[in-house]
């Protein structure tokens, strides 16, 4: 099968425009405001987001969406599981599977979040009642959880993560903000059990709705390590 040349109704160079533009401006919000996105346009950003590859065109994903009395319920039940402990991974997680150049990354990240929160390197209980809250969605008005189906295998894994950001640009591409949270993940029992999912293990789930550009947080950038840091060129 071969790939049609891609174009912009005004030409290539202005397709790449907009991706650059669509790639480089999406960003994890931190801060939502309540309204609600329209039913219409939710549609459509899911249904674009079936369109990511997956190996041997698989589509090994299960994807619920939450919105109304039942995300509020979600949100509730999270907190009262985090409160309790009730930790249920699908995917375990630990510290040590991250490299020291990772670690590095990681903690210039954290430095420009939580300082831009006001809270300081040292605080833990105040970096941790933060992390508590985000359960709460950071305030989105809905959020949709990515399921592994079939083993749940790294592969599959895999394809699910193409699927993640799919749907994160095609959020973007509708105006519409998102923020990716590993840690909505360290509670699938919770999450089945309020949704009813039958199938899957939880990957990670996703919060998205209108971003509250007044809030600092939204301002915070990550920047990304140089190209030669992460690609070879060979030949
Ligand atoms: C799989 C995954 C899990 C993430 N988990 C969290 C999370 O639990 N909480 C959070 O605030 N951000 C989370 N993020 C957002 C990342 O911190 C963010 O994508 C990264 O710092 C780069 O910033 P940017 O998305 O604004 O470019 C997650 C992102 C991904 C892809």
């Amino acid at each position: 099968m071969s790939t049609p040349v891609l174009t912009g109704p005004n030409g290539r160079a202005e397709l790449s425009r907009y991706a650059e533009q669509l790639i480089r401006g999406r960003h994890a919000t931190r801060a939502f405001r309540p309204e609600a996105v329209p039913e219409e346009t939710i549609r459509a950003i899911f249904s674009l987001a079936g369109a990511a590859p997956s190996n041997s065109n698989a589509q090994p994903w299960r994807v619920e969406v939450a919105g109304g009395a039942r995300r509020a319920r979600l949100a509730d039940a999270l907190q009262e599981a985090h409160a309790a402990q009730r930790l249920s991974a699908d995917f375990p997680y630990s510290e040590d599977m991250y490299a020291p150049v990772h670690q590095e990354r990681r903690a210039a990240f954290g430095a420009g979040l939580y300082g831009a929160l006001g809270i300081g390197p040292g605080d833990h209980a105040a970096r941790a009642a933060y992390d508590a809250e985000s359960l709460r969605f950071y305030g989105a008005p809905h959020a949709a959880f990515l399921f592994v189906t079939g083993d749940g295998g790294p592969r599959l894994a895999a394809d699910v993560g193409a699927y993640m950001q799919t749907l994160l640009l095609a959020m973007a591409a509708y105006g519409v903000a998102s923020c990716p949270q590993g840690l909505l993940s360290f509670y699938a029992d919770t999450v089945r059990d309020e949704l009813g999912v039958t199938e899957g293990k939880l990957l990670v789930g996703i919060s998205f709705g209108y971003a509250d550009e007044s809030a600092p947080v939204n301002h915070v950038t990550a920047e990304r390590a140089p190209l030669e840091a992460t690609t070879a060129f060979h030949g």
